[in-house]
């Protein structure tokens, strides 16, 4: 095993990049999942000041680091710094998961859809496949997503923004997987479907984006890709105008770690555990 020539240290060194990063849930989660096998693994977070990306990459891998998950806002950036992308990564144009290889080189990869994918499909029991799917929001969060979705076979998937114009380029930008298509929210005014995925900050601030009422078909979910201590306004909201299930994007973060970690070890965590704990037992 390779030496950490900082600490002089062999524990498999990893961490998560971010500002602010002090809040974030991946040191607990992959604690989780180291727990569940024989290993020894060092998982922590580490603030980087928004300029300083670049610097905190190199200084990580120099000591030893084997790899990184990158967070608001340096997704992007991490996506630049790669030096070879899986595909998934290239579609997204952003990088969640850095993995070192042996002689240095960065390999870059987005495991954010198929996390999300995951939880909708095992976690939620949610078929993709065949449905009708509304993604809201044009931002890094949903390109990351898109991808992912779009392999699991649905019927169609249109991506609404506040700000048509984006919806328009990324459905552009995925078009190579056919039946997407983008709008803005007032194109969606008639418009029904299976499972609604709100890929929108406006949850952040306390605001539901403003959606047509009647969007959704019986039995749809209602899906927000943000979290808090209780449901989101989105969710609220998606009740109150008749989604059959609403659920907060929790499990979509335990299983892009999931994915992450197994791009790093080979090995496939039970997520269960990581994701009762972070409930607090009330799964
Ligand atoms: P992120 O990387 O988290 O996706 P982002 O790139 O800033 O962040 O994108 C934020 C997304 O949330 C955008 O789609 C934005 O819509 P615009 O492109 O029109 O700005 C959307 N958004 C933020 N606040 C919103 C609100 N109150 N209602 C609707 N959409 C909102």
């Amino acid at each position: 095993m390779k030496q950490n020539s900082r600490t002089g240290s062999d524990i498999p060194r990893y961490a998560v990049l971010g500002h602010p990063v002090a809040h974030s849930q991946s040191p607990r989660i992959h604690r989780s999942f180291v727990a569940q096998f024989d290993l020894n693994l060092e998982y922590t977070a580490i603030e980087v000041e928004p300029e300083g990306f670049p610097e905190a990459v190199t200084a990580f891998q120099a000591a030893g680091g084997l790899g990184l998950n990158v967070t608001v806002p340096f997704k992007q950036e991490a996506w630049r710094l790669a030096d070879s992308l899986s595909e998934r990564a290239r579609l997204a144009g952003a990088v969640n998961t850095l993995r070192f290889e042996s002689g240095g080189e960065r390999f870059g990869d987005n495991t954010d859809g198929a996390g999300l994918a995951r939880d909708l499909e095992r976690n939620l029991g949610f078929r993709i496949d065949g449905r009708r799917i509304l993604v809201v929001g044009a931002g890094g969060a949903v390109r990351g997503v898109l991808g992912p979705l779009l392999e699991a076979g649905p019927a169609s998937l249109v991506i609404a923004n506040r700000t048509a114009e984006k919806a328009l380029e990324l459905a552009d930008r995925f078009a190579g997987y056919g039946k997407i298509a983008g709008c803005g929210l007032n194109g969606l005014v008639g418009e029904s479907f299976d499972l609604v995925i709100n890929g929108t900050a406006a949850s952040l601030a306390g605001k539901v984006p403003e959606l047509p009422s009647r969007l959704f078909r019986p039995e749809a979910l209602a899906y927000d890709m943000m979290y808090g201590d209780r449901p989101t306004v989105f969710m609220d909201w998606a009740q109150e105008h008749g989604a059959a299930c609403i659920a907060d994007g929790l499990g979509m973060l335990v299983e892009q770690a999931a994915e992450s970690f197994y791009l790093w070890r080979g090995l496939r965590p039970n997520t269960a555990p990581a994701l009762a704990a972070l409930r607090g037992g009330k799964v």
